[in-house]
């Protein structure tokens, strides 16, 4: 087991590139199972832990992989296993999106419920209503989903919550059904609109991702592609949140400023100065922040991926800021941590009452999830003396490199074994 040792207190100045989208590859490579013929060449994949998972679990179902540095070539024509039951599947959220490719090119798919960070419920329940109405039979059985349908046929499906799992996972599905699938109240994230884009190059007819309503025109089969994944998001804001909070001048390259419009917006109303320049956004601050509300909301709103980083920040900013987290129940797990190291916080149900302090002080803390592990390196960046962070497997788990990336930006910050 490895930590993260950081010497905080310096500004962060430099250039980074971001990586591709952690929550678009971990679709993608999934969604490459529909291919029949010929192989998926996808580039821009980020080099980060559910990735490889995603990667074994699809070699497990006899797909022949070839992985680069940040990038992989999936042959799926050789797959013959429907049943996902590994490891790998039950450690990661992402592998439920093998139910809806393996549902729609074999008609059937077995796979292991799926973990994912310890955020609160996580129900697939919209997942399955989608598989139902697509004519699938859904059964939950020894803590595994398994589906199956004689046709897959397309029909009207309007889900009862904005889901960015059960639109990805019945459009996989939908893509190879018969006739026309309309789904609606879909959820809008870039990683929507990519996902889409790779099933189109892959033969797909889809319309409307980024919109409310997609439209998918079931298709014979579907192929081989090459395409690259769109930028990271939340890897962006993530950057975009600590140069705000440690103050400097950082550079991010390979990112599409449209994405990240309402968490400049907030970082600009904190006092922070953005500059968008093509496909790079220049963050400039001096560390004086002052406090601000924020509400996640599915995008085009705030996300929830940053809330957590973004509550470091508000920890050191000046006065009352109050964050209503609005899609995870359990998403505060960070606060505990923080408070060890001078943080004033209020966590009362899904509202976060921060009254900014003068710096954190360094402690030793945990990532408890994911982005909690990006709000505590952020923590560490700015508070005085050295702060280890525990249980960076967590991070690991979607952040590509992040001590070599703070690193090149200035920041004293290493990785060393827990042992030592
Ligand atoms: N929900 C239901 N029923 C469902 C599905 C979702 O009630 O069948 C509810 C959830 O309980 C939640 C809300 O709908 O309250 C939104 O959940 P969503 O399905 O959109 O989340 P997800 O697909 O499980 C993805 C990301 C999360 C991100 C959310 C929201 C992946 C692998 N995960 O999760 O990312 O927080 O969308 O944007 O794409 C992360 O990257 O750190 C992360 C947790």
């Amino acid at each position: 087991m490895d930590k993260l040792v950081i010497n905080g207190g310096k500004p962060l100045f430099g250039s980074i590139e971001i990586n591709g989208a952690k929550n678009a590859a971990v679709a993608i490579l999934p969604a490459a199972i529909l291919a029949s013929k010929n192989v998926c060449n996808i580039d821009n994949i980020p080099n980060i832990e559910d990735v490889h998972c995603l990667e074994r679990i699809i070699e497990s179902l006899g797909c022949k992989i070839e992985v680069g540095k940040n990038s992989v070539v999936i042959d799926s024509t050789t797959i013959n296993n429907v049943n996902a039951n590994t490891e790998d599947v039950r450690k990661m959220r992402a592998s439920y999106y093998l139910i809806g490719a393996l549902l729609g090119r074999f008609k059937k798919a077995r796979v292991e419920l799926p973990g994912g960070c310890p955020i609160g419920v996580r129900p697939i329940d919209q997942h399955i209503k989608g598989f139902e109405a697509l004519g699938a039979k859904v059964d939950i059985t020894h803590g595994c989903v398994v589906v199956e349908a004689d046709r897959l046929i397309g029909t009207n499906i309007f889900f009862d919550v904005v889901s960015v799992g059960a639109t990805i996972n019945v459009m996989l599905a939908a893509t190879l059904a018969e006739g026309v699938t309309t789904l609606e109240n879909v959820a809008k994230e870039p990683h929507i609109v990519d996902v889409a884009n790779f099933l189109n190059s892959m033969g797909a007819n889809i319309k409307g991702a980024g919109t409310d309503v997609i439209r998918v025109v079931g298709v014979k089969e579907l192929q081989g592609c090459s395409y690259s994944v769109i930028p990271d998001q939340i890897e962006a804001g993530t950057y975009m949140i600590a140069a705000a909070s440690c103050g400097g001048e950082v550079r991010l390259e390979n990112i599409i400023p449209k994405h990240l419009e309402s968490i400049s917006a907030k970082l600009i109303e904190s006092g922070t100065e953005i500059i968008e320049d093509g496909d790079c956004i220049t963050v400039k601050s001096n560390g004086k922040l002052k406090g601000v509300n924020i509400k996640t909301q599915p995008y085009p709103g705030f996300p929830t991926d940053v809330q957590q980083p973004m509550s470091t920040l508000l920890t050191v900013a000046k006065g009352r800021s109050i964050i209503s987290e609005s899609i995870w129940e359990s998403r505060f797990k960070h606060v505990d941590e923080l408070k060890k190291m001078g943080a004033n916080i209020k966590v009362e149900g899904r509202t976060a009452i921060i009254d900014g302090v003068d710096k954190l002080t360094g402690a030793v803390v945990k990532a408890t999830d994911l982005r909690a592990g990006a709000a505590m390196v952020i923590a560490g960046l700015i508070a005085d003396g050295v702060t280890e962070v525990l249980s960076i497997e967590h991070i690991d788990r979607g952040y590509p490199n992040i001590e070599d990336k703070f690193k090149a930006l200035g920041a004293d910050i290493k990785r060393v074994s827990c042992s030592e």
